[in-house]
């Protein structure tokens, strides 16, 4: 039996929910267990993840120009973040228009900053405040972005989806799709130095790719448009498996690394 990889998404996210709600509890008989991961498994890519992301400068293929980002060819080229964040405020490209209550374009330094971190998509907090990580998982990643001698301020803050998925779904790929143009536009605008993707529908939706294995991936520097990648987990995932934040923290030093910093204080992981 293979489990579709709609299904398995749909599983993994009612699961979150659960262990988000409290539950750690779920009786499973062991060949659910082990189907579920033999499907997971069949997500490897086959090459070595760095040759497939390759996303050099001028060879990434976006569905749409950045020029023409809200997907709508008489509007005039968007300068400025402010005008992205207009754009988005009345973007129907696709059907997380229906369903949000504010939209949720990013923050931040928008003028060179060291780092620019890119999530998944608004949650229930995000949506009420129209703005990035602002809820639980935001509040974990607000604590890394201080372990590394930052604070949100200095950085951008930004996602792939920009209306929330309803009960917090993951987006599905036209969705990512129709909304990428708009992301690229503010990569181009902000101008950071590194790009750290939180976890594998980020990486999935600014890459374009659907084999992505989070687990393997992370902690390996890319090049998105020039600039140097890091994957590395969403804090939702750290929070529900606190054991990861050792690894995500080694991500996050790599980049200071990079950026030819040293973090504030040792020993810590993310919190
Ligand atoms: N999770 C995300 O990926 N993005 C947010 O803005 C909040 C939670
Ligand atoms: Fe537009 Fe993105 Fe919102 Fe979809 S998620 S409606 S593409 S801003």
């Amino acid at each position: 039996m293979k489990i579709p990889k709609d299904i398995s998404n749909q599983i993994r996210r009612h699961l979150e929910n659960e262990i988000d709600a409290g539950r750690r509890f779920v009786p499973l008989a062991q060949v659910v267990v082990s189907e579920f991961m033999a499907s997971h498994e069949e997500e490897a890519p086959p090459e070595a993840p760095v040759a497939i992301i390759g996303a050099e400068a001028g060879s990434f293929d976006s569905p749409m120009s950045p020029s023409r980002a809200g997907a709508d060819a008489d509007k005039p080229f968007i300068e400025t973040l402010e005008g992205i964040a207009e754009g988005v405020a009345s973007c129907t490209a696709c059907r997380l228009a229906e369903s949000r209550t504010r939209t949720v374009p990013g923050a931040g330094n928008g003028s060179t900053p060291d780092i620019m971190f890119i999530g998944e998509g608004p949650g229930r907090d995000e949506d009420e405040q129209g703005m990035p990580f602002v809820g639980r998982a935001g509040q974990l990643l607000t604590k890394m972005i201080a372990a590394m001698g930052y604070n949100r301020d200095e950085v951008f803050i930004a996602n792939v989806v920009k209306c929330r998925p309803p009960n917090n779904r993951v987006p599905e790929d036209d969705e990512m799709a129709a909304c990428l143009p708009w992301l690229l536009r503010q990569i181009e605008i902000v101008k950071p130095k590194t790009i750290v993707a939180l976890g594998a529908t980020a990486l999935k939706g600014l890459t374009g790719r659907t084999d992505v294995l989070i687990s393997k991936e992370r902690g390996v520097w890319n090049k998105f448009k020039g600039i140097p990648l890091m994957p590395t987990f969403h804090p939702s995932y750290l929070m529900r498996y606190p054991p990861a934040k050792v690894e995500a923290w080694k991500d996050l030093k790599a980049v200071l690394k990079l950026l030819g910093k040293t973090p504030p204080r040792t020993g810590g992981k993310g919190e």
